[in-house]
Parts: structure tokens; sequence; C-alpha cells
């Protein structure tokens, strides 16, 4: 079975980021994949540090990743660019977990800027040789359009799935799920 996990950037309980993710892996789980959810609210991950080794949950999520055949990569836009929560979990992972995967890529804004978010992602995924989708996810003004609460924070991936109201942005997210589980299948 075709392996696809979320990544979600986002420290917030009600996060627009997490339930968004939430909606793309549900979308991949309707077609047939395994699908895992790693939201970096709630892990034990300390700041990256070069000199020491395992550090919190360090091993277990990067195998996770590694295990893969497909991430879909949130975060929310951070003065223009992902968050610091994005950022540290992205200095634990190389290309030993990202090579020969099919990266999906969401951001999520207040406002209306989020090309700057999904640069930075494509670029840095591209330095650890994982393969970007062309298909991309963008979300201006995020909170009124991703409903978050109970059905969100849930564990379980297509139980209880958040909605997203704009109709153009359920669409445009629930592609991206089916698009990294297609090009994930490939890879295999
Ligand atoms: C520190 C910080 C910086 C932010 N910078 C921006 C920004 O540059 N542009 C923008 O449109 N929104 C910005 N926002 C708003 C968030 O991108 C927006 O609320 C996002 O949907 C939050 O995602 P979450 O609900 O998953 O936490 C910022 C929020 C915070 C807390």
């Amino acid at each position: 079975m075709t392996r696809i996990v979320a990544l979600s950037g986002s420290r917030s309980a009600d996060s627009t980021t997490r339930a968004a993710l939430r909606v793309a892996l549900g979308a991949a789980a309707d077609a047939g994949a395994e699908t895992d959810l790693i939201d970096l609210a709630a892990v034990d991950l300390p700041l990256y540090h070069p000199d020491e080794g395992t550090q919190g949950d360090s091993e277990a999520l990067k195998r996770r990743v590694r295990e893969a055949d497909g991430v879909i990569a949130g975060t929310p836009v951070y003065r223009g660019s992902y968050s610091s929560t994005f950022k540290n979990f992205h200095d634990f992972c190389g290309s030993d977990e990202y090579a020969n995967t099919a990266v999906g890529l969401l951001a999520t804004a207040g406002g209306g800027s989020y090309g700057g978010t999904l640069e930075h992602l494509r670029s840095t995924f591209r330095n650890v040789h994982a393969w970007t989708v062309p298909h991309e996810v963008g979300i201006q003004g995020a909170s009124s359009k991703v409903e978050t609460g109970a059905a969100a924070r849930g564990a379980g991936e297509t139980d209880g799935r958040p909605r997203i109201t704009d109709d153009d942005i359920r669409r445009r997210t629930e592609r991206l799920g089916w698009v990294v589980l297609e090009h994930a299948e490939r890879m295999r």
C-alpha cells in the first residue's frame, strides 16, 4: 500500500494548516493510500543541535518520513516564509528521508501572500532531493475558509474530517492529496 504522510508545521491548537492537511490526507485515503499525520505541535523535538545525536522523538519521526512514499508538507506563512517549527524539523531531515519521495506543498496565510513560502518550501525540498509535485495549495485568509475545532483535532485521518468552506480551495486541497498519491505510486 502506498504510504502518504502529512507534516504540519503549526503549533496552534486550532491550526488551519493541520486541518487543511487532514482534508488532503483524507482525499488520499479515499483513493487508497495508507495515511499518517505528523503534527509538529504534538512531538518532542528540541531545537536542532548539530553536535547531538538523537534528540527527543527525532529518530522515530525521521523513520516515519523515510518510510513514506509521499509527503504533504504544510506550514503557516510566518514573515513571508515557513514557520520556525517547520524549519526545525527540516533541519533534522535530509536526502535519506526524502530521496525518491513525492512531496506536495501547502501554505496557509492570514493575509494574501503565500507565494514566497511555497517557493521556500520548493527550493529547500529540492535541496534534500525530494520530487515536489507541480500542484500546490496556498490559502489566503485561512481562518475564514478552513474550519478547525474538534473535528480538525481528531487523531484519525478520515473520521471527523475538517471542512474547507471555499469550494475552489477545498477542491485544490483534495487534489493535492490525489496528485501526491499518484506521483508516489509511480515512484515506488
Ligand atoms: C509570527 C507570525 C507571522 C505571520 N506572518 C504572516 C505573514 O507574513 N503573512 C500572512 O499573510 N500571514 C502571516 N501570519 C498569519 C498566519 O499565516 C495565519 O494565521 C495562518 O493561517 C496560521 O496557520 P495555523 O492556523 O495553522 O497556525 C503570521 C502569523 C504569525 C503568528
